[in-house]
Formats: C-alpha cells, sequence, structure tokens
C-alpha cells in the first residue's frame, strides 16, 4: 500500500561536492509514528531537508531517488505549498522568532496557509489545549521562554497548521529528562488525538522507540537497520548501542568511539 510519506534510494550531494546521502529510502505510513535514528552526522536533518524542499537553501542536491508525499513527487514544490499540502518540517534547534509574542509566533505559522486556513481561535485553542503553558505565556516574547518552552512553540507552531506529517528535528536537544519525557507525551497524544503521522528524527533512541510503531537507523547516509519497534528494541545491536542496555549508566555515548568500528562490522558483514 502507498504510504503518505516515501523516500525511495535518494542520494543526496551537497555544493556539488559532498555527497551525504547514499541510497536512503523510508516510509512514513498515514498516522504512523516513525522514529529515525543516527549518531551526528548520520544524515538525518539532511533526510527531512530534501522532502520539505529547504535542501535548496543550503546548495544541496537530491541527486537520485525520488521522495513522494501522497504520491506525488516533491521535486520542484516550494516549501510553503508543501505546507499547505499537509507537511511540516520542524527543524532542529527550535526555531521561533525571538522578537514576536508566543502568539505571534503562531499567527506567524499560519501564513503559508491559505485556501487551507484553520479557524484561528480554534487552533489557538488546539495549541494551548496541548501546551498550557503556552497560553500562561501566549503574550510573552518567545525570546524568553525556556528552552523547553521555546521547543513546545515550535511544535504548536506546527500543530496550528494541522498538517497531516509533522517532520521533527531532535526534539529532545539539550532538554532535561523530565521535559524530554513531557514533551514525547503531548507528541504521542497529538498523534493519537488528531491522527497526525510523525517523523521523529532523534539521536536519543530509548524515548523516540517508545513513542514510535516503527524505527529506522541510519549511519553514513543510509539506513543500516530497520524494523517495528518492538523488533527493533529486541535486536542485540540496537540494545548495546542505541539503547545502552547492559553498559553502565550514561555509557549510551559509547556508541561513537571504540564500538562505532565493531557495530559497522556486524551490521554491514
Ligand atoms: N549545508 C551543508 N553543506 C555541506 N555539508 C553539509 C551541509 N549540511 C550538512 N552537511 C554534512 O552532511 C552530513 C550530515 O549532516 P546532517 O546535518 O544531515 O546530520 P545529522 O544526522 O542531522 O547530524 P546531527 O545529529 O549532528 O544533527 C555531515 O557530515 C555534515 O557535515
Ligand atoms: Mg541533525
Amino acid at each position: 500500500m502507498e504510504a503518505l510519506l516515501e523516500i525511495d534510494n535518494i542520494e543526496v550531494v551537497y555544493n556539488k561536492a559532498v555527497q551525504v546521502l547514499r541510497g536512503l529510502s523510508l516510509r512514513v505510513p498515514e498516522g504512523a509514528i516513525v522514529a529515525l535514528l543516527g549518531s551526528n552526522g548520520a544524515g538525518k536533518s539532511t533526510t527531512l531537508k530534501s522532502v520539505s524542499g529547504l535542501l535548496t537553501l543550503e546548495d544541496g542536491e537530491v541527486t537520485a531517488g525520488e521522495v513522494r508525499f501522497r504520491g506525488q513527487d516533491v521535486k520542484g514544490i516550494p516549501p510553503e505549498k508543501l505546507v499547505r499540502n499537509g507537511l511540516f518540517h520542524v527543524m532542529e534547534g527550535r526555531r521561533v522568532f525571538e522578537d514576536l509574542t508566543v502568539e505571534e509566533n503562531l499567527i506567524a505559522a499560519t501564513y503559508a496557509l491559505s485556501g487551507r486556513k484553520p479557524s484561528l481561535s480554534d487552533s489557538y485553542e488546539l495549541v494551548y489545549n496541548y501546551f498550557p503553558r503556552l497560553k500562561e505565556r501566549r503574550k510573552q516574547l518567545a525570546g524568553y521562554l525556556s528552552g523547553g518552552e521555546q521547543q513546545m512553540l515550535a511544535l504548536g507552531r506546527a500543530l496550528i497548521a494541522q498538517p497531516d506529517l509533522i517532520m521533527l528535528d531532535e526534539p529532545s536537544l539539550g532538554l532535561a529528562p523530565l521535559l524530554v519525557e513531557e514533551i514525547f507525551t503531548i507528541v504521542a497524544r497529538i498523534n493519537r488525538e488528531q491522527g497526525t503521522a510523525i517523523l521523529l528524527v532523534e539521536q536519543n533512541a530509548a524515548v523516540s522507540l517508545a513513542i514510535a510503531s516503527y524505527g529506522y537507523i541510519m549511519e553514513n547516509g543510509k539506513i543500516v537497520i530497520d524494523g517495528p519497534t518492538e523488533k527493533l528494541t529486541a535486536n542485540e545491536d540496537v540494545q548495546e548501542f542505541y539503547l545502552g542496555v547492559g553498559g553502565a549508566e550514561g555509557e549510551t555515548r559509547s556508541y561513537r568511539d571504540i564500538k562505532h568500528y565493531k557495530r559497522r562490522k556486524r551490521w554491514l558483514s
């Protein structure tokens, strides 16, 4: 069956010189939460940018393969048109307008939506229902929000557009564990209650796999392992290198160094 988002064997090159994606494929079915995991520099953000059309702003190009949203090739479709079609990309690093208030940030997110624009007051309520803290702070400048609140606002900006697919780039980055849990719980609720599909890009495998139904792990520009969450979490390599099972507290990060080689060897052999 055709999935909502289909990335089919894409290759991406920056500056006509540096190849970053090397035949990457993944699918996000309608209404699903799919996790895309991988360490620094694996190409996760590049993958999202090649879907949303932001790649061209960075002199990047999809040189092979195809990305389809609702069966339609996204090539050449401007990013704002994709937003109108129901695809919203929440970029890495909580991009909000710091000099605008919370509410103005939400309004700004609806500008791209002419034709599809939901009633504004209903949409505010929708956002504030999931993020009561944003309601309390709606007249405050976004620049004064805490990191967690800014991440909530970035999510709120996606939600107000009422998309069918939200691509979330590392929402846990730099946030305390409790806050990460709070935000991921809300993401799962949005998915469940609004039917919004989520493509969740993360380095934090444990929290992502806790809410996703399917996961992909990428390394060096391509997927090295994928499967339904239960299967992935039962996989020994995934446990050892991404979930830190069996290791001492805080050892999860060691997959970046010594174990890196061992893992690659096992997966690729
Ligand atoms: N605009 C660019 N021009 C040239 N190279 C780039 C550009 N953006 C990213 N890269 C390179 O592409 C590779 C993948 O980067 P990308 O940001 O997609 O990784 P990532 O998996 O999102 O990493 P992180 O977890 O650190 O966010 C890196 O080697 C990076 O240096
Ligand atoms: Mg990234």
